[in-house]
């Protein structure tokens, strides 16, 4: 039995986390609700995630909590996909990992700059003003400015299929 565990802060991941239960069948629950009765019950856990600052919040709890289950994990980022830019995110958050049975996928959410409050503002301006003044830019340093001018927004249920697809292959 499968179950999506999520966490996420503007509603990306979360969107996502639903679309995938309703496709599969199962239940969506965010990280913080997640019990031991949750874990024992299921074989297959879907772990979604934002990434802040190149971290996948909540990814080392559920890879310590969830160490024999199968584990499908999935990053929703600020950028269309790009394999650059996964291959960052999978070497900042599982170089290193072990764990036999775990499939990383990444979907893009969007950036909404307006709505980053608190001590987080600052640091955003800063990296704002360092990347500007690159040369050269990444994919990712382009969509991270122009998340500046308006928002982004890529959420779209089709990101999915690479993740149905799995889960329908490995029963
Ligand atoms: C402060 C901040 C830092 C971020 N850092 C990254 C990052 O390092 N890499 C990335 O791909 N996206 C980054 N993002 C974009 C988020 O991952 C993106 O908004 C995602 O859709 C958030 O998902 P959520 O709404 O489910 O939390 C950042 C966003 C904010 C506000």
């Amino acid at each position: 039995m499968e179950l999506v565990v999520y966490r996420s802060k503007y509603g990306h991941t979360k969107q996502y986390a639903e679309w995938l239960a309703s496709a599969r069948n199962c239940e969506a629950i965010p990280l913080k609700k997640l019990s031991k009765q949750h874990i024992e019950r299921h074989d297959t856990i879907i772990f979604g995630t934002g990434v802040y600052i190149g971290k996948m919040k909540g990814l080392k709890k559920i890879l310590r909590r969830c160490k024999t289950k199968t584990l499908v994990v999935f990053a929703c980022g600020g950028s269309i996909k790009d394999p650059a830019h996964e291959a960052i995110i999978v070497r900042q958050n599982l170089h290193g990992v072990d764990h036999s049975n775990l499939t990383f996928f990444y979907v893009p959410g969007g950036i909404d700059l307006s709505k980053v409050k608190g001590p987080m503002r600052p640091f955003m301006n800063i990296a704002k003003w360092m990347i500007s003044k690159k040369k050269n830019k990444s994919k990712d340093e382009i969509e991270f400015l122009k998340g500046f001018e308006a928002p982004t927004y890529y959420v779209s249920e089709e990101h999915l299929e690479p993740i149905l697809k799995f889960l329908g292959d490995n029963p």
